[in-house]
């Protein structure tokens, strides 16, 4: 037995790509996408026919409009090979502007309805800043799903649970990169701080009753995915899938956390939410990992939504 097979029993198992041929593989049941990973697919010659046939169709229109409309078109070719969500990310420039953020969302969902794609398979995927999780508490409102990413403390997935939010993606590696930068290091899995975080919102929100979905993400190994076994979903990205798919298991994985079934979580906005403004930003500033990283994400994320603008100056 293969230990993504054996992961699959306990864990919905998330694909963490831009490349959709790579999909078909490991038949995940949903996936997601960043700019960074986005850009990865784009500079390579295999998609570049796509990348001019979106710029034909948006001839005349914004950069914004035509980035937008890329990177819905990844995320259709996405649809058509997984049965479940795929997340869609919102330009990151966005990250500090609630209203512009829920018009962008509703611009995304309007490109997906045109190839006749209901919202109930797509998750829009934003920062988790105040204002990003303020824009995603109008989103669920309307009934729009959210997933709320570069995610690093407990403060942030308090608040997005009390917002009512779909899911959250809490990130492993980055905060594991930031301790080792640091010549933090640590023998055992269990010890990774990174794991130690998704653990921790897990057991919180498993206790507590919050229906808002947990997917780890950002991994640096397979043992960090293993070690995360049982979590709602987790999204990994193809080299560590087929690193789980080669790794033969001697006996059945004993997943670290308590499964919970995704179809009895129901979300629920708090009416005593755990934080207002200033005690949100006062409760991340004092964790520096994660107001470093936070900050970092968005900046990346960013710069690579503008390196693909570029990239389309240069193919016009
Ligand atoms: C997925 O939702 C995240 O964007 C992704 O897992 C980040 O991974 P990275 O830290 O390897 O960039």
């Amino acid at each position: 037995m293969n230990a993504l097979d054996e992961l699959k029993r306990h864990t919905r198992v998330v694909a963490d790509t831009g490349s959709f041929e790579l999909m078909r593989r490991f038949q995940p049941i949903d996936a997601t996408t960043n700019p960074s990973l986005i850009l990865k697919a784009v500079e390579s010659s295999q998609y570049r026919p796509l990348v001019r046939q979106v710029l034909q169709q948006s001839r005349g229109e914004s950069l914004d409009v035509q980035l937008l409309r890329l990177v819905v078109r990844f995320g259709l070719e996405i649809l058509a090979i997984i049965p479940g969500r795929v997340s869609t990310e919102v330009d990151a420039a966005q990250s500090f502007n609630t209203e512009a953020t829920i018009a962008q969302a509703d611009d995304i969902l309007q490109l997906y309805s045109r190839h006749g794609i209901s919202p109930s398979r797509v998750l829009i995927k934003i920062a988790a800043t105040w204002e990003g999780i303020r824009a995603a508490e109008v989103l669920e409102r309307r009934g729009i799903a959210c997933n709320l990413t570069l995610l690093f403390s407990m403060p942030q997935a308090m608040a997005c649970a009390d917002a009512g939010v779909t899911l959250i993606s809490p990130f492993v590696g980055r905060i594991t990169d930031w301790h080792k930068a640091r010549g933090v290091s640590w023998d055992r899995v269990e010890d990774d701080p990174g794991v130690q975080s998704v653990r921790a919102i897990y057991s919180c929100f498993a206790e507590r009753g919050y229906g808002t979905e947990v997917m780890g993400a950002s991994f640096r190994s397979v043992e960090q995915v293993l070690a995360l076994a049982g979590c709602d979903l987790l999204t990994v990205s193809p080299e560590l899938l087929e690193g789980l798919m080669n790794q033969e298991l001697q006996q059945p994985l004993t997943p670290a956390l308590p499964s919970r079934d995704l179809n009895t979580l129901t979300k629920t906005p708090s009416e005593a939410p755990c934080f207002d403004e200033p005690s949100f930003r006062l409760q991340v500033n004092e964790d520096a990992m994660a107001c470093e990283k936070l900050a970092e994400g968005i900046r990346v994320f960013k710069r690579d939504g503008d390196r693909l603008r570029a990239l389309f100056g240069e193919l016009a």
